[in-house]
């Protein structure tokens, strides 16, 4: 399906958005409300007669327009149109692309008789197309790149595996002229990455490092992106119960969502630097499986008592985290990971856990997390939850001795392994419950969402 900006209008079926007052001027009311059409937030109504398809919003917030666009286009997608038009303003065409691209997205990579669908045009009809080039490239290039993360974390995880998820990588590097470096198990043996080649030792799949990084010619500020990269954990000798370990593919989503992060931000031409790190791994058990009781030597030089091998994510990035800091000098640097299901608990399964030090760039996330149409909400670090990490025979213990807080504990885990002068630099990202989703909600359909990809896209545009 093509999406083009116009500035007449020709196709099957208009769209139109109706709010109560619209509604109740409107001159097809009657038999709108003969079909049970109530103007209410996501409801849609055929008139076939008239080539009109209306669509009931509470009001203009781009939410909402995101939100009924979401429905709109699934059923004009099932429908027997060849082509739509929606009328755009300044105010909507962002919303109006991201329901769209969004909330039509499939997913059929293993479905042998996918339907394809008739809707071959979307037209965004406009007054002077010059005055929206700018608003609708933009739009595309992030809701894309929010697509080209689903994808990924929708891969099974026999498709993708560490090797394969950094064989993509090094594609979408040389697609988008990003500098690549690849570093396998012998490589991250040299660099002492003792702590993440543990949680992969089970695997018959080498662990990968990736490192990937977008250079403009004049960069104003440094940003580093690290993304946790399970592709598959199983809890590892820690084993999941059979019904947590399905879904686990998306434990990857914090790597698909910094490599999505890097094609808008190289595409959007941002005159900035980043890199992206992704720690690639799976978590399996076998005779050669990392256990409860080991004490792990990270690469920072601190020790970690193993308690549970399930909490496998922190262990990758507090090594990756480690080896980010000591490569690149950055301004910024922010973890994407799904982390706990602890996160869920605490927030739900649609909000993004913000965890850090510095009060102002959390504000500053949040904002553009607003303004880009994600959830998100801080939970904050404190010093009697940082003491529950402490081991009786290492440095530190890789779960926390209380149940509690857990998505914080894991944010505090993580901030043993960033060094003084970063402190208020980073931030960490849980998106365990945010990144995936068993049913369709606001934009996002079965199975990954992209969460992450639009926010840190926005807040990467305001720098
Ligand atoms: N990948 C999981 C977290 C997760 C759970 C993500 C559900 C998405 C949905 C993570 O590695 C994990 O298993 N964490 C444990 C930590 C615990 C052992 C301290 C958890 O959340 O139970
Ligand atoms: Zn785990
Ligand atoms: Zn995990």
């Amino acid at each position: 399906m093509k999406i083009k900006l116009i500035e007449n209008i020709q196709s099957d079926i208009k769209v139109e958005f109706l709010n109560e007052k619209l509604f109740n001027n409107n001159k097809n009311k009657e038999i709108l409300k003969l079909a049970g059409f109530d103007a209410s937030q996501d409801s849609i109504c055929f008139l076939h007669e008239k080539r009109i398809l209306v669509c009931g919003i509470e009001d203009d917030d781009s939410d909402n327009v995101r939100s009924v666009v979401s429905v709109a286009i699934k059923s004009l997608k099932s429908s027997n149109y060849e082509s739509a038009t929606f009328s755009v303003n300044k105010k909507n065409i962002k919303a109006i692309i991201e329901g769209l691209v969004l909330g039509g997205y499939e997913f059929n990579n293993y479905k042998s008789d996918a339907k394809k669908s008739n809707l071959q045009i979307v037209y965004l009809s406009c007054k002077k197309i010059n005055d929206f080039t700018q608003a609708f490239s933009e739009a595309l290039i992030i809701a894309e790149a929010t697509c080209f993360t689903r994808d990924i974390v929708n891969t099974i995880p026999h498709d993708l595996n560490p090797p394969s998820f950094a064989k993509l990588a090094k594609n979408l590097a040389k697609e988008n002229n990003l500098d690549f470096n690849i570093l396998g198990e012998k490589e991250l043996k040299k660099e002492k990455m003792n702590a993440m080649l543990s949680v992969g030792r089970a695997s018959i799949h080498d662990s990968k490092l990736i490192h990937l990084t977008y250079k403009s010619t004049n960069p104003k500020k440094i940003i580093t992106l690290v993304g946790k990269g399970l592709t598959y954990d199983s809890g590892g000798l820690s084993l999941k119960p059979a019904t947590s370990m399905v879904t686990m593919k998306m434990d990857k989503a914090g790597g698909c969502a910094v490599l999505g992060i890097m094609k808008a931000v190289s595409e959007l031409k941002l005159d900035i630097e980043v890199h992206a790190f992704v720690g690639a791994v799976e978590n399996m058990i076998g005779g050669d499986a990392y256990k409860p009781d080991d004490v792990l030597v990270s690469r920072s030089g601190k020790t970690i008592e193993i308690r549970n091998t399930d909490a496998e994510g922190r262990l990758v990035l507090a090594d990756v985290l480690t080896y980010a800091q000591e490569n690149v000098e950055a301004d910024y640097i922010f973890d994407f990971a799904t982390l706990t299901g602890a996160c869920m608990v605490a927030l739900g399964q649609y909000t993004t856990g913000v965890m850090g030090h510095s009060t102002k760039l959390k504000h500053q996330i949040s904002k553009s997390a607003i303004s880009s149409g994600e959830l998100s909400a801080s939970l904050p670090f404190n010093k009697h939850l940082k003491k529950l990490l402490k081991s009786e025979i290492a440095d530190i213990s890789n779960t926390a001795s209380k149940p509690y807080g857990g998505a914080i504990t894991a944010g505090l885990f993580l901030d043993n392994f960033i060094e003084d002068k970063n402190k208020d630099k980073w931030l960490h990202f849980d998106i365990a419950g945010s990144a995936y989703t068993e049913s369709a909600w606001d934009c996002n359909v079965y199975g990954g969402t992209g969460a992450g990809v639009r926010f840190m896209t926005n807040f990467l545009q305001t720098l």
